[in-house]
């Protein structure tokens, strides 16, 4: 007979949900139909604004401007220059005297003289000065000097083969300095066979 009560008791209860459920729905309904609505209220104020928004992606590079203006045209001063080469076909003079040389190959500037065979500085500057010599039986003995002082000198002597002498130097110059190339042996002695010299020199670099 339990078993007919608790059957009893689960019916009710499951009568009252349905119940309840229906009351539920009716009264919902009844509240959507039935209620009445007042007229639409004007709209609140607007709210405080909103947080900063993430940065956006970077942009496309620009399109290229247009080319400047052309720069000013400054006219440079030219370098100053000063060069020479002189060439001697035959023997050299006495010692302790300028080789005087008889062919100028270069003398633009006319820093060296032809008829004394001395170059005198006119562009304070660094130069190189330097020799070449190409003898057949004969002895040479060459010092260039400056201002009557040896700066450098050479000897070579040549049988019945062509030799060659050379020799350079460079050397600080102020403007006035006396730079030329001479023989250090007795006439008689670089008389004999055949001897060509060139001497040049020029300005490496100006004051
Ligand atoms: C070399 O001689 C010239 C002319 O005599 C002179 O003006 C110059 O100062 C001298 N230079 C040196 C370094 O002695």
């Amino acid at each position: 007979m339990a078993g007919g009560s608790e059957s009893m008791r689960g019916f009710w209860i499951l009568a009252q949900f349905v119940l309840l459920l229906v009351a539920n729905v009716k009264s919902s309904a009844d509240s959507q139909l039935c209620e009445p609505h007042g007229p639409r209220g004007p709209p609140g104020p607007s709210g405080p604004p909103g947080p900063r928004g993430y940065a956006g992606p970077i942009g496309m590079p620009g399109p290229r401007g247009r080319p400047g203006l052309p720069g000013l045209v400054e006219k440079c001063p030219p370098l100053p220059q000063s060069a020479f080469s002189v060439k001697l076909s035959g023997p050299f003079p006495g010692p302790s005297q300028p080789i005087v040389f008889q062919e100028v190959l270069y003398n633009h500037q006319g820093h060296f003289s032809p008829a004394t065979g001395v170059f005198t500085c006119s562009v304070p500057g660094v130069y190189h000065f330097g020799f070449d010599i190409e003898l057949f039986q004969s002895a040479v003995k060459v010092g260039l000097m400056r201002n009557g002082t040896q700066i450098r000198d050479k000897r070579a002597e040549a049988g019945d083969t062509h030799e060659q002498a050379s020799g350079s130097s460079i050397l600080e110059l102020e403007k006035g300095d006396r730079v030329w190339l001479e023989s250090q042996l007795d006439k008689e002695e670089s008389e004999k066979g055949t001897t060509h010299t060139v001497f040049y020199g020029f300005l490496l670099n100006g004051n």
